[in-house]
């Protein structure tokens, strides 16, 4: 309300700016998990992904790299649902009908060891086919016409998927060969969820930049932002004097009273340790969600810090899913909102956790509890309608 009184709107063009907006951009500088020169703020997570793909592309055209313009994504990850964005996306839902992905927009495989290991493979075999192919790709459409990869440290909306160990090491290996920059999707993962500030952190990722959004405000106002690396800021600096301006920018970039809602935001996490949080209540959080998958129903159960999932199936050893038709994780999710519990169920019969950050010891316990509840209701029904036959 304060920042409602004293600025309540100014944009940030021509060179413009205000200190909200230096103050929320100095402290997520501060965290970074890489050396951010430049914050570029925005509304939405989907706009900060726009972003990226603009900013990759200016940026190969002010270092005369005109043909590195294609971007790598993963099949199921998530990155919004705007053109470029929602092309990034690797999910077909967000593409059927809406003529997407645009071309340019690649897709290289999901690290869901659970779903796509191949039988007997190790979870090291796993990642190394998983980062030749990706190789594979690059050479197959031309290094230099791969300009950068994206990826959450989590997948989110593709069934938060938590990569093997290692993953992360070696897709680097391969971007760092070919000269492909790296953006970290921690629209998520960012801010405490994953126990460390950002999930880049917990998966030893080493990104050239990160897209922000949600957490960056607690969600209490549309603002997003991208970092920028000084490398990256001189060229585009130097390419805006020859173009005369830069031309991107929204009415409501920076918004002050978002901006004000960011700084905050930043400095309540330090203030309350919010990382030290997330971190002491992780073990209890992983090991309630790890315990549902001694349930019938669950074939596979994972979590990190406080984001978690179950992956619903019909037959445990096979792995074989249930008829999307029956709508099992719905079923789930209806069950649990009757015990007071609010979850998301996402493709795949996968029912997703992710508690506030601020949530108590005894409310995870009482938020399982309610899980189990969910699970035997809809157990129970399973048996009772002969759900389960192939
Ligand atoms: C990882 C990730 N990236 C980007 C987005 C898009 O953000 P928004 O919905 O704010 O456009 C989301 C939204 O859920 C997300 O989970």
């Amino acid at each position: 309300m304060e920042q409602f009184r004293q600025i309540p709107f100014t944009h940030t063009f021509g060179g413009k700016s205000h200190e909200r907006a230096a103050e929320a951009a100095e402290r997520l500088k501060a965290i970074a998990p890489h050396a951010a020169s430049k914050v570029l703020f925005c509304g939405s997570g989907s706009e900060a992904n726009d972003q990226q793909v603009k900013l990759v592309w200016y940026y190969n055209n002010a270092l005369g790299r005109p043909n590195k313009k294609k971007i790598i994504a993963r099949q199921r990850g998530y990155h919004g649902v705007t053109v470029a964005s929602g092309s990034l996306t690797g999910l077909p839902a967000n593409h059927r009908d809406f003529d997407l992905p645009i071309a340019g927009m690649l897709h290289t495989d999901c690290p869901h060891y659970y779903r796509y290991a191949e039988p007997g493979e190790t979870e090291d075999e796993f990642t190394t086919r998983l980062a030749k192919n990706l190789e594979d790709m690059i050479i197959r459409e031309d290094p230099d016409t791969v300009a950068a990869f994206i990826a959450e440290p989590i997948m989110g909306a593709g069934g938060v998927v938590i990569p093997p160990a290692g993953y992360f090491e070696k897709i680097q290996a391969v971007l760092k060969k070919y000269d492909i920059y790296f953006i970290a999707d921690e629209v998520i993962c960012g801010f405490a969820r994953t126990g460390n500030m950002f999930g880049s952190q917990t998966f030893n990722m080493k990104p050239d930049s990160i897209s922000v959004a949600k957490a960056l405000s607690s969600a209490y106002f549309p603002i997003a932002a991208v970092t920028v690396a000084e490398e990256m800021y001189q060229a585009m600096i130097d390419e805006s004097k020859k173009i005369g301006t830069f031309g991107h920018g929204f009415t409501y970039t920076a918004h002050p009273v978002g901006a004000a809602i960011a700084a905050k935001t930043l400095e309540i996490y330090e203030k309350r340790n919010i990382v030290g949080h997330v971190r002491s209540l992780a073990p209890r959080f992983e090991g309630h969600v790890e315990r549902l998958a001694e349930h019938p129903l669950v074939g596979h159960a994972r979590a990190k810090g406080l984001l978690g999932a179950i992956e619903l199936v019909a037959d445990k050893s096979s792995k074989r899913a249930f008829d999307a038709k029956a709508g099992i994780g719905a079923a789930v999710v209806a069950a649990a909102q009757r015990h007071g519990l609010i979850v998301r169920a996402l493709a795949g019969d996968i029912v997703a956790f992710c508690p506030p950050l601020i949530i108590a010891a005894e409310q995870i316990d009482d938020m399982f509890a309610a899980v189990h509840k969910a699970l035997d209701e809809v157990e129970a029904q399973v048996t009772k309608e002969g759900l389960r036959a192939a």
